[in-house]
């Protein structure tokens, strides 16, 4: 049997790594895609993750391209192309620019691969994730945003080390948009079923939250050139693993919503079931009204930024 096809879309930090990782886990051959400026950067990273095979052992075929036509029959898409932020620049200029990539992006995909799951991870993430819904024009069960399984494993790790237990034991729900506005939730985050709720103090828990919110910028901050890009792609990875090996893994997504939750029309950080059809239900938690309430400021702000980008888009 022919092993399924996997693209991924911008071959920097996240692409890259994300490439090594979906060989490694031999869940597919993939293809590695950026803009053709780049000209061989995308074969060469391809060839080297390739050449690692016999090392690892694994047989996963990995090829770059700048064009689409090699990503013709891809079961599933991951686009993590776009820009980071600049100085100078503002949250609003990072938001149309990668907009128009990630617009552009999903058109070439979809144009040759009409049956993919598509999971982005460009930021920011719950808006760029309308942009490529509308563009491709899929159901929204087949596109889908990774940021909660990474939020949630920042949350883990620091649990694990406040409480000295291994990570394999902690599991964490962090719900909301991917930003300042996160929702890590204390109540629903456990170690080996016990919710941390009973194991750490208010304070304690509170540090937890605020660092997991902090997550992505603790790591701008040591590496200063960049963003994080080994826990993203780890992150993107069980994603995808849940759907092509249709695990029915519960991870926190973001997922389109229509009504969930009391939210109505954006992406937002939910429980989702991943499987073959990609996002198979959003489960319902029972939240408390704070927690509830904090929910919905975040969907708030997510909608403030597709506001901004449907604005510009009227404008132009
Ligand atoms: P990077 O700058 O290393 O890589 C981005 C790549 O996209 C570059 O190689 C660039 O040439 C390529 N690219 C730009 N325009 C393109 C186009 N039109 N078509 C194809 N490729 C194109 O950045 P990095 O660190 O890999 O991050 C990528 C994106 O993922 C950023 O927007 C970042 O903020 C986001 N991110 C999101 C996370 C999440 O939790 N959702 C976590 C980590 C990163
Ligand atoms: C992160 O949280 C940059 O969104 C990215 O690390």
């Amino acid at each position: 049997m022919a092993r399924k096809k996997i693209t991924v879309v911008g071959a920097g930090f996240v692409g890259a790594t994300l490439a090594q990782r979906l060989a490694e886990l031999e869940l597919g051959d993939v293809v590695l895609v950026d803009i053709p400026q780049t000209e061989g950067m995308p074969a060469g990273k391809a060839l080297d993750i390739m050449e690692s095979g016999p090392i690892y052992g694994y047989d996963s075929r990995v090829t770059g391209a700048t064009s689409y036509e090699p990503t013709r029959g891809s079961e599933l898409v991951v686009i993590t192309a776009g820009i980071p932020r600049k100085p100078g620049m503002s949250r609003d200029d990072l938001l149309n620019t990668n907009a128009g990539i990630v617009r552009q992006v999903t058109e070439s995909v979809v144009r040759v691969s009409p049956d993919a799951i598509l999971i982005v991870v460009s930021n920011p993430l719950d808006a760029m994730c309308l942009v490529a819904l509308r563009a491709s024009k899929f159901p929204k069960h087949r596109v889908i945003g990774m940021a909660g399984v990474l939020d949630s494993a920042r949350m883990r790790s620091f649990i694990a080390e406040a409480l000295q237990v291994s990570v394999e034991n902690v599991h964490a729900m962090v719900l909301g948009g991917h930003g300042d506005t996160m929702v890590p939730l204390p109540r629903f985050s456990t170690v080996s079923g016990i919710p941390i709720t009973e194991l750490l103090s208010k304070d304690k828990i509170e540090a937890i939250n605020r660092r997991t919110r902090d997550g992505g910028a603790e790591i701008v901050n040591l590496l200063k050139t960049g963003s994080a890009y080994y826990a993203p792609s780890a992150s993107v990875a069980e994603m995808v693993e849940s759907i092509l090996k249709d695990k029915n893994k519960v991870l926190p997504c973001a997922a389109y919503l229509e009504g969930e939750y009391g939210v109505d029309g954006v992406y937002l950080g939910v429980p989702a079931k991943l499987g073959a059809r990609g996002v198979v239900e959003v489960l319902q938690l029972n939240l408390s009204v704070e927690e509830r309430i904090e929910l919905q400021k975040s969907a708030a702000a997510v909608k403030e930024s597709c506001q901004v980008l449907g604005a510009a888009a009227r404008s132009s």
